[in-house]
Order: C-alpha cells, then sequence, then structure tokens
C-alpha cells in the first residue's frame, strides 16, 4: 500500500537525516575553531541535509493530511479532544510543529552557505542554526521509549 511505504521511507529518512545533520555540525564546528576556508564540501554538506528534510517533511504532510493520525483525528474529534489526548497531540500537533520549526532553521543554515558574510560567520551560524534543529529533531522523533501509544519502531 502507498501509506505503508511512504511511512517506511518518512520513518528510513529520520536517519539520513541524522547523520547529515551530524556531518554538518561538526564541519561547521572544525570550520570555526581552525579558522580554515568555506569550502565546496561544506556547502553540500548543508544542501545534502536541506535536501533530506525537505523529502521528510513532503512525505510527512502526506501522511498527516491522508492518515490516521493527523488530520482525520483533529476532523473526527475535534481540535479539543486531540489536545486532550497525549498520543493524538503528540502526532497532529507536536510532532509537526516540532519538525516545521527544525525544518526552517535547517533551510536557513544552508541559505547560510550563500551569503557574502565572512567564512568565519558561515561556519558559527549554520553551526548553531543546525545543531538547535538537530535537538528538536531529536526530541520530536516517535522513538520506541516515548509514552506508550506515540512510541515507535527503530525504523
Ligand atoms: C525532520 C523531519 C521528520 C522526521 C525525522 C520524522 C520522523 C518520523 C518518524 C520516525 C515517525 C514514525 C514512523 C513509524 O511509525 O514507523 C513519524 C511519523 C509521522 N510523521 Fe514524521 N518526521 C518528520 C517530519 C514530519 C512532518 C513535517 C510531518 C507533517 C507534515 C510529519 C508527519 C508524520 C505523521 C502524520 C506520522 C504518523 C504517521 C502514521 O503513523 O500513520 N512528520 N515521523
Amino acid at each position: 500500500m502507498l501509506y505503508t511505504g511512504l511511512l517506511h521511507l518518512h520513518s528510513f529518512l529520520r536517519w539520513v537525516i541524522i547523520v547529515l545533520a551530524v556531518v554538518a555540525i561538526y564541519r561547521s564546528y572544525t570550520g570555526m575553531s581552525s579558522g580554515r576556508l568555506f569550502s565546496a564540501g561544506d556547502r553540500k554538506a548543508g544542501l545534502f541535509l536541506m535536501i533530506s528534510a525537505h523529502t521528510t517533511l513532503l512525505v510527512g504532510l502526506y501522511l498527516w493530511i491522508a492518515g490516521p493520525w493527523g488530520l482525520a483525528n483533529i476532523r473526527n474529534l475535534g481540535f479539543g479532544e486531540v489536545m486532550k489526548d497525549a498520543v493524538y497531540r503528540f502526532f497532529a500537533i507536536e510532532h509537526i510543529t516540532g519538525m516545521l520549526i527544525a525544518i526552517v532553521l535547517i533551510t536557513i543554515g544552508r541559505g547560510v552557505a550563500k551569503k557574502d558574510i565572512p567564512d568565519a560567520a558561515k561556519f558559527k551560524r549554520s553551526f548553531w542554526l543546525f545543531l538547535v534543529a538537530l535537538v528538536i529533531i531529536l526530541v520530536s522523533v516517535p522513538w520506541p521509549w516515548r509514552a506508550v501509544g506515540a512510541g515507535r519502531h527503530w525504523v
């Protein structure tokens, strides 16, 4: 089924994003501390991170609109009931809100590479933007240890 396939893709992409975010953060950090030039590799690290985040966003939007856990619950139960239930609230509101904020930060962080500013400033800005985005992503993923119902598998 299309939905199941996209759910698996969405779930797997988390690892791609996490790995690429760690790489981009590491590169920004070493760039900051070594004073080297901002390279094509640094630019690509941010670009690939942004592409993976936007792909996950598109698939996520589909899951949210077409699936049982997003819009459907708000429509059928009403916003108030969704807010009262920790699991419904997590998927319909918290997950999407956190991830949208993180993806905006990643997009801004990627844009830093194109700005006409000193390389040291590029490293510093992208370091903080990607780091905060990664932290938000890590707290917004339905990890297996989450409260009953909102926890999901590793892949
Ligand atoms: C960095 C971005 C994101 C990451 C890493 C991420 C990760 C995940 C993971 C790991 C799951 C559990 C999958 C499973 O049960 O196997 C999930 C479920 C879900 N995500 Fe995301 N997500 C992201 C962004 C989004 C966005 C932006 C939306 C909405 C626009 C979204 C909507 C959903 C929905 C509705 C589910 C539940 C689908 C279902 O169980 O039927 N996600 N996400």
